[in-house]
């Protein structure tokens, strides 16, 4: 039905915007703490996942102390050959860790896909934790690399190794 009359016009818009003020949600993200302890194949004939875990405690996250070597990451087409090799080496060790180990290539790589496929729930709802598509995507695959940098250059005695981009 359309309403002609201007003042009831801008009285229809008026009310719209205090509805729209009063109940349209903040822009606000909300926190994002997904247990860690706890990872739930809901599909797993579709797909599973969750990547195995030791039973140790999960610590914090402390900084390497500021001396530590830094590590310099490199653009792929201008690695020199040692540094390919190093690089190929340390992935070859990951790979030939056992299956179940937590650095293991595969459960690296299911580190990545339960964050994707609904392995975690946001603390506070019954949503499932997706890294994709918001802006946790830069922050989430930042730190992935820098753990499975480390775990690189771990394998190889290396405190200095870093990824090729
Ligand atoms: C790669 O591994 C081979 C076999 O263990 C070793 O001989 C070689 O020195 C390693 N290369 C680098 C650059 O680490
Ligand atoms: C959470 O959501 C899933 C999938 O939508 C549903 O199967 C489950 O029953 C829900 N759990 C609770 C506690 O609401």
């Amino acid at each position: 039905m359309a309403i002609r009359n201007p003042d009831a016009q801008a009285a229809v818009a008026a009310a719209a915007v205090a509805v729209l003020v009063l109940f349209w949600p903040p822009a606000r993200a909300l926190p994002v703490s997904p247990n860690p302890n706890l990872c739930v194949d809901r599909n797993p004939n579709v797909i599973k996942c969750c990547p195995s875990r030791s039973n140790a405690d999960i610590i914090n996250f402390t900084p390497p102390p500021s001396s530590s070597p830094l590590r310099i990451r490199r653009p792929a087409h201008s690695l020199d050959p040692a540094a390919a090799q190093k690089y190929a080496n340390a992935t070859a060790l990951m790979r030939s860790l056992q299956a179940d180990h937590p650095w293991n290539f595969i459960q690296q790589s299911n580190v990545h896909c339960a964050y994707c496929a609904g392995g975690h729930l946001h603390s506070s709802r019954n949503i499932t934790l997706e890294i994709h598509f918001s802006w946790l995507f830069f922050p989430w695959h930042r730190a992935f690399l820098y753990f499975y940098e480390r775990i690189l250059g771990k394998l190889v005695g290396d405190p200095s190794f870093a990824l090729p981009f």
